[in-house]
């Protein structure tokens, strides 16, 4: 019996699906990646932006004819998309071949859901529940040695007007910190060489507990494991990035110097249009005093053009952040009207207009990248071998504390392991390299 998991979305998305591979392989299931040989195939969906949810329902409705052949495959749709009020109905309505629709929260409950199926009840939907117990824990087939992801919180407050995540996913929930703990101890026990904590807004962490426990408790409740690790997390907000997690980033070795702050735009009026309660000028205060703490530190970000009301003087500002950041690289988004969030309802931008402004966006960061690129070359950096580069035969890849991709020749027994490579030549964001004897 074999499954396979089609995820899209975001990190925190991957790491589910780790969670329902590990529920699918103690129930008997092994991973496979032919569609046609699974028997239970599990799309794990994202809502953030509408190309997303385009290309999934692009994709399951190809598995129409698929189900007509076979009609004991078990399709299953999961996740954020399904979460938005009225999606499970619509989705089923689509699609009447879907076995089992579940939610962001209640995805412990996959087997379940599995096994009334295959006893013969026609079809599973498991209703929406976003305030899952987090403490409760799932097997979790990890997927990508050696690194480890792991939940420290769940749900997002913050109501950005943009966002659709604060009503699929709820409300803030950290998990305990003796919780965390213990699985990033088990991790290391295991031979897991990185650990990234995962959360919307982790600076937030502990806000819900009352106790004076916050992200910096955690960071050096974790820093001060023993052992060669390194220590990411993702994602930060700049209303809640104060000095503190700075200063303990600074003074801790394991912690990377690496830095993934989402401005969104350049331009205060529309950070104040999208609820971000922070201006231009406090972002830019906070990227200098990262800088100077962290000299060597990389920072990438997440930026969004084609906000309602975004003038051509915004979108100017946006691009004169990135010349003044440097960002050493960046996501970036042409903005997508998410039903019920407060944007949705504003008046909206042109789609040429928002087409024209990514075109300009990536060309200007692309070029800054390369430029970051360029002053690598001749440098000796640590890198974290974690993966063979199926682009170039005979290379494995891995990452500098500061988050750049680095493909060195070597064999996959180097996976896992800790190398010094000298930087010979670069291809926008990747850099290439020979390991030092
Ligand atoms: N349209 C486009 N991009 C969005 N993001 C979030 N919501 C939207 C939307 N409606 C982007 C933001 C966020 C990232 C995860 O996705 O930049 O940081
Ligand atoms: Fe969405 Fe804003 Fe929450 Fe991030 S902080 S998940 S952008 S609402």
């Amino acid at each position: 019996m074999y499954y396979k998991i089609k995820t899209y979305g975001c990190q925190m998305n991957l790491h589910e699906s780790e969670k329902m591979a590990g529920v699918l392989e103690k129930m008997g299931y092994s991973p496979t990646e032919d569609e046609t040989q699974a028997n239970v195939i599990v799309f794990n969906t994202c809502c953030v932006r509408d190309n997303a949810e385009r290309r999934i329902q692009g994709n399951i409705g190809i598995l129409k004819q698929e189900k007509l052949h076979r009609k004991d495959l078990i399709i299953a749709v999961v996740g954020c998309m399904t979460q938005q009020s009225g999606a499970a109905e619509l989705l089923k309505k689509k699609f009447p071949f879907i076995d089992i629709v579940l939610g962001t929260a209640n995805l412990d409950q996959l087997e379940s859901a599995i096994v009334a199926r295959t006893k013969g009840k026609k079809t599973v939907s498991i209703p929406q529940d976003s305030t899952m117990d987090v403490d409760k824990t799932m097997p979790i087939a990890r997927t990508s040695y050696p690194n480890a992801w792991i939940n420290i919180m769940y749900g997002c407050n913050n109501f950005c007007t943009y966002c659709i995540v604060p009503y699929v996913r709820g409300r803030e929930r950290s998990r305990a910190i003796a919780d965390v703990v213990a699985d990033v101890k088990n991790c290391l026990s295991q031979g897991y060489k990185e650990i990234t904590l995962l959360g919307q807004n982790v600076d937030s962490y502990g806000s819900d507990f009352q106790d004076g426990t916050d992200f910096v408790t955690l960071l050096s409740e974790i820093a001060k494991l023993e052992g060669k690790f390194r220590l990411r997390f993702m994602s930060s907000h700049p209303k809640d990035f104060d000095s503190s997690v700075i200063d303990v980033m600074a003074s801790c070795d394991n912690i990377c110097n690496n830095v993934h702050l989402p401005v969104q735009s350049g331009s205060s009026k529309i950070l104040k249009a999208m609820n971000r309660r922070y201006d231009r000028e406090k972002y830019l205060s906070i990227i200098k005093e990262i800088r100077a703490k962290m000299p060597s530190v990389g920072i990438t970000t997440d930026i969004m053009i084609g906000f309602p009301g975004e003038t051509e003087e915004d979108f100017e500002e946006t691009l004169s952040l990135v010349r003044e950041v440097r960002f050493s690289n960046a996501f970036m988004f042409v903005y997508s009207p998410r039903k019920g969030t407060p944007a949705a309802k504003m008046e909206q931008i042109p789609q040429a207009v928002k087409k024209e402004r990514i075109t300009k966006l990536v060309a200007l960061q692309n070029a800054i990248t390369k430029e970051i690129s360029d002053t690598y070359i001749g440098k000796v950096l640590e890198v974290l071998i974690e993966d063979v580069n199926p682009k170039h035969e005979g290379t494995v890849c891995g990452r500098t504390e500061s988050g750049r991709l680095v493909t060195v020749p070597g064999s996959p027994d180097l996976i896992g392991q800790f190398v010094k490579v000298k930087i010979a030549a670069n291809q926008s964001a990747s850099l290439f390299g020979e390991i030092e004897e």
